[in-house]
């Protein structure tokens, strides 16, 4: 999705501008832009096609001085993705300039309006309209800025992060949100601000972030306190939150490609994520959303999971466990059909928004929609202070660090953590988990680090593999049980990345229809572990192979018969039947990753995708 930076201060903002749409190259987008206003008054724009690196090639040579600036990567939406498309904008008058992250639903009727008021177009784009809106705003009622914006808002529908400059207010950049995320980084006694998508382009300047609400407008002037208002310029309180962001976190860390650098930091981020929840001296599970809101959990009539993409399959195995430990009905929805479907949903009822980014525009909105309707919303997020965090009433975080590769992968093992983690303690508060089953329980969960480090040593084997599977143009993915989300997630994981088309299924399925596609082009990935339903998923895989498919099989460790049926095995280590898909799902990942390698794809920004889908 769209990338926002803006700098405001003493500093030469370029490199400021720059670095920060590096950052924020994980979203996914396919166009730069940036516009500087120089000490002399020139607004310099530049603009390119394709990636940041682009931009800076277009742009050197040329005047890139100033203090103020705002850029942009560009995921587009209204038009095309070409160099006249791209952001910022300029105003007709050529005095403002503004970079948009979001949709403007009206921007047709909106385009016709100001076309009668002798505006023309440069762009096909929904956000130039609302820049020409501004500024006729402005030129009509003789308003400022601030004012301004406030005014032309009212007028539009739609989503919006928003960073305008005015040649008239060269140290000024008003910005303002509305469903797209914006957060304002302040400098040491107010005297710089920097202002971003996320709080990833502001590490390491400053740790003093604010989170723009809904409807607010902020003034951010150099040397200047910050002033925020609501669109009928009522003052707000600015709250300033401390955020650590460790800088390494955003490094490839000597990995080519950060996905690969994120499937190896599962070990750590894992522990990471149980650490100080799981106290083994205690041998409990302590997550304090559950200590708070214990009499709701245990007394909830029924639970809902929310959610999206690989968010949605982590959901998946989410109601399975908690329904095994806690005997809660639980559903499971995708959030964009949660949002139109009327829900019967209401008190009593616990809603759980799963999301990575936090900003996902669907599962925020069905956050709210629960929220209005009574029910309580926990929040299991990776991005903190997030959209969704923020909207949430508790929650837990996943804290596996940010992550950059568009395909997800160490936030779906996080988010399958924490579940397995709720689901052990919500069962235990409820009585409907047993002492016995509890302490085995966590003890598998600790060893789950270790067990993903050995799947890891055989990454060169798995790249091997992956050098056969290169040409196929179709690929099948089986599971049962706990395993089933994990085919889907593996599916997921091939056709985003590797452009081949793969389907997931759960594998007794497949005589009711799918079985049809199998012949001897057809590789067909089995989840093999032992777990409850191995005997079952044998019977599957021999229907295949009876039919010439090429089955690659996920195995546990020692498993001999699997070996006698399928033309490939990859061994994991065993573990008990709650926790199989945090082993089976990681030899996936790396399949994926390294059949798009071998045909020479760019994994962490693949076409099409962002990474943080901030519109509906
Ligand atoms: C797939 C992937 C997406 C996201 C989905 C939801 O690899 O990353 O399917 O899972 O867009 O995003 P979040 O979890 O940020 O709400």
């Amino acid at each position: 999705m769209c990338g926002i930076v803006g700098y405001t201060g003493c500093r030469e903002a370029y490199p400021i501008l720059i670095k920060g749409l590096h950052r924020l190259e994980y979203r996914g987008y396919d166009s730069a832009g940036v516009a500087l206003l120089s000490e002399n008054g020139n607004l310099n724009i530049y603009k390119a096609v394709g990636k940041v690196s682009n931009l800076e090639q277009q742009a050197a040579g040329h005047d890139c001085s100033g203090t103020i600036g705002i850029a942009h990567t560009r995921w587009a939406t209204h038009g095309a993705p070409n160099e006249r498309n791209a952001h910022p904008h300029i105003s007709q008058s050529g005095a403002l300039t503004m970079v948009h992250n979001g949709i403007i639903e009206n921007a047709g009727v909106l385009r016709d309006q100001l076309r009668t008021r002798g505006f023309s177009f440069r762009s096909d784009t929904d956000t130039e309209v609302l820049l020409q809106l501004i500024e006729y705003t402005r030129q009509k009622h003789n308003l400022d800025l601030a004012s301004s914006v406030r005014a032309a808002l009212k007028k539009v529908i739609g989503a919006y992060a928003i960073a305008v400059i005015d040649k008239d207010t060269p140290d000024t950049i008003v910005v303002a949100r509305k469903s797209s995320p914006l957060a304002i980084g302040v400098g040491e006694a107010d005297s710089e601000f920097f202002i971003a998508s996320d709080a990833s382009p502001i590490a390491g300047y400053t740790n003093r972030i604010v989170y723009l609400k809904d409807e607010e407008v902020a003034v951010v002037r150099k040397d200047h306190e910050l002033v925020i208002t609501d669109l009928n310029a009522g003052r707000v309180d600015v709250q300033t939150k401390e955020v650590d962001l460790d800088l390494t976190m955003l490094d490839k860390g000597g990995f080519p490609h950060f996905m690969l650098k994120e499937i190896f930091d599962q070990p750590a981020v894992l522990r990471d994520c149980m650490r100080g929840r799981i106290l083994p001296a205690h041998k409990r599970i302590v997550l304090s959303a559950v200590t708070e809101h214990r009499e709701e959990l245990i007394h909830a009539k029924r639970y809902l999971m929310v959610s999206c993409g690989t968010s949605w399959h982590a959901a998946l195995i989410g109601k399975q466990l908690i329904e095994q430990f806690c005997r809660i009905p639980v559903e499971v929805a995708y959030a964009s059909e949660f949002r139109y479907s009327d829900p019967v949903v209401g008190p009593g009822d616990v809603v759980f928004a799963i999301s990575q980014s936090g900003e996902t525009a669907d599962t925020l909105s069905a956050v709210q929609m629960a929220t209005e309707r009574g029910a309580m919303v926990f929040g299991i997020v990776n991005a903190v202070g997030s959209s969704i965090a923020r909207a949430s009433d508790t929650g837990t975080y996943i804290h596996v660090g940010p992550e950059i590769g568009v395909a997800s992968t160490k936030a779906f093992t996080g988010q399958t953590t924490v579940l397995a983690m709720l689901a052990l303690a919500i069962g235990r508060e409820k009585g409907t988990v047993n002492e016995e089953d509890y302490l085995a329980a966590l003890d598998e969960l600790g060893q789950i680090p270790d067990k993903i480090s050995r799947i890891l040593e055989k990454n060169d084997e798995i790249k091997a593999l992956a050098q056969k599977y290169t040409d196929k143009k179709n690929f099948l993915y089986l599971g049962r049980g706990m395993n089933y989300p994990v085919a889907l997630e593996g599916a997921l994981k091939l056709k985003e990345i590797s452009y081949i088309h793969a389907e997931g299924y759960p594998a007794a399925e497949m005589k009711h229809g799918p079985i049809a596609l199998v012949d001897e082009d057809m590789p067909v990935v089995f989840l093999a572990t032992h777990h409850n339903l191995y005997e079952k998923i044998l019977s599957n895989m021999q229907e295949v192979a009876a039919r010439k498919g090429r089955v690659l099989a996920i195995v546990s460790e020692g498993d001999t018969v699997v070996r006698g049926i399928a033309e490939h095995v990859i061994e994991v280590p065993h573990t008990a039947n709650f926790l199989c898909p945090l082993v089976s799902v990681i030899p996936l990942q790396l399949l994926a990753y390294h059949i798009a390698v071998a045909k020479g794809l760019d994994v962490d920004q693949p076409r099409n995708l962002a990474k943080s889908v901030t519109v509906e």
